[in-house]
């Protein structure tokens, strides 16, 4: 694998699944792969789960791992090509880019978008000029617009709590938030539930929440959350802001919150969420304390997903 920036980067989905559920079992198996190689990890906003899973993941690979958080600790940076840089900026992404390439074998990089600009956003600026200019593998920790090892976890959490022949129906639905949100999470769970094809995928959101048809596909949209909900397995929770009214909130319905009501005509589903979760405004504290919820498993997944990362391109270099 030569980056890792979304499902298309991937061997196959069950296969890469297949490859991170295997590190769960045997962490250390690949102890001397990563040795005399560093993973930079570049982080532009803030993270727990991504940031400490990853860094956990190399040092499993037998990687030594630096952390830079640019935003805070670096020069500001210029992405756009052929400025006059007489404003804020003071080091352009070409240099900054090509110089930690030198440093590192891997680079990773978290960035957000700005949900002003919806251009800007979906053609991926940030993480293309890092591409562009680093010289050395990619992994988005999170881009404007996908977050695939969220998306991989997501996968293989699923995968090892199913275990009946048919397939499982997953259900992603919205739900409130008081901050305008990235479409990044909801976009790359929608393109990996569609890419692995071993469920039946279902999104349910009010009107004016259509996400990207990139991304969401030949997925069914219904617009009743209890219609959309009636026998799912998995119920995958999250707020997005609008892609069509470009990252603003159109909805503040508080009965989109789930809540053990919401769940009622499922089929006993285990509830997911990428975490953060804001209590009782995203998921009702009933759920996410009580039996359904599958939030912590699903973040201990995050380091197998990323160790299937960093070894698949690791192997491939
Ligand atoms: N789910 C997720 O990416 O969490 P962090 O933002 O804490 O990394």
């Amino acid at each position: 694998m030569k980056q890792f920036i979304s499902v298309e980067d991937v061997p196959g989905v069950p296969q890469i699944a297949d490859i991170a559920l295997d590190y769960k079992k045997n962490p250390f198996k690949d102890k001397g792969l990563g040795e005399n190689k560093t993973l930079g990890m570049i982080f532009l906003n803030p993270s727990l789960r991504t940031r400490l899973s990853t860094q956990v993941a190399a040092r499993n690979l037998g990687m030594e791992v630096v952390v830079f958080n640019i935003d805070k600790e670096g020069w500001a940076l210029e992405m756009n090509d052929g400025v006059v840089m007489n404003g804020s900026t003071t080091e352009h992404v070409k240099e900054a880019a090509a110089v930690m390439g030198q440093y590192f074998d891997i680079m990773a990089i978290r960035t957000f978008p700005g949900l002003k600009d919806k251009e800007e956003d979906y053609t991926e600026k940030y993480i293309n000029q890092f591409i562009k200019y680093a010289g050395k593998p990619i992994v988005s920790l999170e881009s404007a617009t996908l977050h695939p090892l969220q998306s991989l976890t997501d996968v293989i959490t699923i995968r090892e709590r199913w275990n009946q022949p048919r397939k499982p129906k997953v259900v992603m639905t919205w739900a409130p938030h008081v901050r305008a949100l990235p479409q990044a999470v909801p976009n790359s769970f929608a393109q990996w539930m569609n890419a692995w094809g071993e469920v039946d995928f279902v999104i349910t959101h009010p009107e004016g929440y259509e996400l990207d048809p990139k991304f969401s596909g030949k997925a069914p949209i219904i617009h009743n959350q209890k219609e959309a909900l009636e026998g799912a397995d998995f119920v995958y929770v999250k707020n997005w802001s609008s892609y069509k009214d470009y990252g603003k909130i159109t909805c503040t319905d508080q009965s989109w919150m789930v809540t053990n009501e919401t769940l009622k005509d499922t089929n006993n589903a285990s509830v997911m969420h990428c975490l953060p979760v804001r209590r009782n405004v995203v998921i009702a504290d009933e759920v996410l304390d009580g039996p359904q919820s599958i939030v912590i498993q699903e973040a201990g997944n995050r380091t197998w997903a990323a160790q299937a990362v960093l070894s698949e391109i690791l192997k491939a270099r």
